[in-house]
């Protein structure tokens, strides 16, 4: 695996990952997914000051360099990016802004986070120019405006959805796990056991309740937001949408934690769907 700091080094055309650095399983799978796609696969890792609504989170958020460079040539990786703070924001960038889903769910709760991640996908993209990029499902609200993104502004580029990678106990892989104390991390699979009851439930109405009463029940975990979703538009989810996907965010601790799953619930109206 090749190390850059510039992207003149790169040639167009790869198949592209772009992270935020410490690097953990469900990036590797990303890596993997996309080697099967490519033989020219380029990682990038920036931590994007314009997506960490407070200083204190950006400050906090883990950095690992030495294991990410292992993790990322050991899956896949044929190139490496590392670019500084000054090759993805001259002077004269432009800013991009998600829009109106870029303000609802997680973006109501992390005022511009999404407009600063659709703004550097748009500098990656624009100084990469890969021909594939692949992203995470853990992270839908993101895939979502970056799907959006990709169809507006860089028709060329095809977005590849990668599943979520989870522990044994159905945790979502996340960078910030490793920020969980011991107490912590066996809260945090509330949110794995609200979804898994949620998707077992019989109705939509049952799913949202469900979600809710088993959220409560762990009182280290402290909800911000639980909904079943469209995946199409994001709008709340009713009797006759298709795809449907139940999305859940909260904190423990001082760490926040999102996961989603994808949903197949009738409504209580009989004869619905
Ligand atoms: O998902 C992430 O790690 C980041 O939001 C991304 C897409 C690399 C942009 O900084």
């Amino acid at each position: 695996m090749k190390i850059v700091n510039s992207v003149a080094e790169l040639d167009d055309g790869c198949t592209f990952v772009p992270t935020m650095g410490a690097l953990h399983a469900g990036h590797a799978s990303l890596f993997t997914a996309a080697r099967s796609q490519s033989d020219f696969v380029v990682a990038s890792i920036f931590v994007n000051p314009l997506q960490f609504e407070n200083s204190k989170d950006l400050e906090l958020y883990p950095r690992t360099p030495e294991r990410d460079i292992e993790i990322a040539r050991d899956s896949g990786a044929t190139h490496l990016w590392l670019p500084q703070q000054s090759e993805i924001y001259p002077d004269n960038f432009t800013k991009r802004f998600a829009g109106p889903i870029g303000e609802i769910f997680e973006g109501s709760h992390r005022v511009g986070h999404f407009d600063g991640v659709v703004t550097v996908v748009s500098r990656l993209f624009d100084l990469l120019r890969p021909t594939k990029a692949i992203f995470g499902e853990k992270d839908f609200q993101q895939l979502f405006l970056i799907r959006k993104l990709a169809k507006s502004s860089y028709k060329d580029l095809e977005i590849i959805a990668a599943p979520t990678v989870r522990e044994s106990d159905g945790l979502a892989l996340s960078s910030r796990n490793i920020r969980l104390n011991k107490t912590d991390r066996e809260a945090a699979t509330v949110i794995f056991k609200a979804l898994v009851a949620a998707k077992n439930s019989q109705t939509l109405e049952e799913a949202r309740r469900v979600i809710f009463e088993i959220s409560s029940q762990e009182p280290l975990f402290k909800l911000d937001y639980a909904e079943i979703i469209n995946e199409g538009n994001f709008a709340i989810a009713t009797q006759s949408t298709l795809k449907q996907r139940a999305i859940i965010a909260g904190w423990l601790n001082g760490v926040r934690l999102i996961d989603n799953m994808e949903m197949n619930l009738s409504s209580e109206t009989p004869g619905a769907r």
